[in-house]
């Protein structure tokens, strides 16, 4: 799928006097059941995350805590989000490599994943990913 297929979300934001609640629903805010829930966090600064695409794998990504920016690429054409937003989230489809970078101190990035964590869903080399996307093109 390509990249105009990933998209920010404007999540549900339930506000009153003790503060603020966001949920997340499958099938309504995002388009996939939730398999796995992972989360980045103590991240040193300048550390890079990402630097992979996955074959199968839809995710929505959130900033829970501070901020940062990804990277999203189709092999094709590039497109960054800064994501600091704890009710919105940036939904990733299959087959874009994906670079984290930005992160601020204390920031915390939450991730909801379509499936458990499978090693050999991922593209870890950037060429073997453009040359699998390209493949899928023509
Ligand atoms: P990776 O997905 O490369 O992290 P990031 O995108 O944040 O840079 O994962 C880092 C390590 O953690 C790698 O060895 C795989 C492992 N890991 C799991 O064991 N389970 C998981 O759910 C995830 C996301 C990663």
């Amino acid at each position: 799928m390509p990249l105009e297929d990933c998209r920010l979300v404007e999540l549900p934001k339930l506000t009153d006097s003790r503060g603020a609640l966001t949920y997340i629903e499958a099938g309504q805010h995002i388009p996939f059941d939730i398999r796995r829930i992972y989360y980045l966090y103590d991240i040193p600064a300048d550390a890079h995350r990402g630097a992979h695409g996955h074959r199968g794998l839809q995710q929505l990504m959130i900033a829970l805590h501070g901020s940062f920016d990804v990277g999203l690429d189709d092999g094709r054409d590039r497109q960054s989000f800064h994501l600091s937003n704890p009710c919105c989230g940036l939904f990733i489809c299959p087959k874009i490599w994906r670079d984290i970078t930005n992160i601020s101190e204390g920031a915390v990035c939450l991730v909801l994943a379509s499936e458990f964590y499978d090693e050999s869903d991922y593209y870890r080399d950037y060429e073997q990913f453009l040359n699998a996307v390209r493949e899928v093109e023509n």
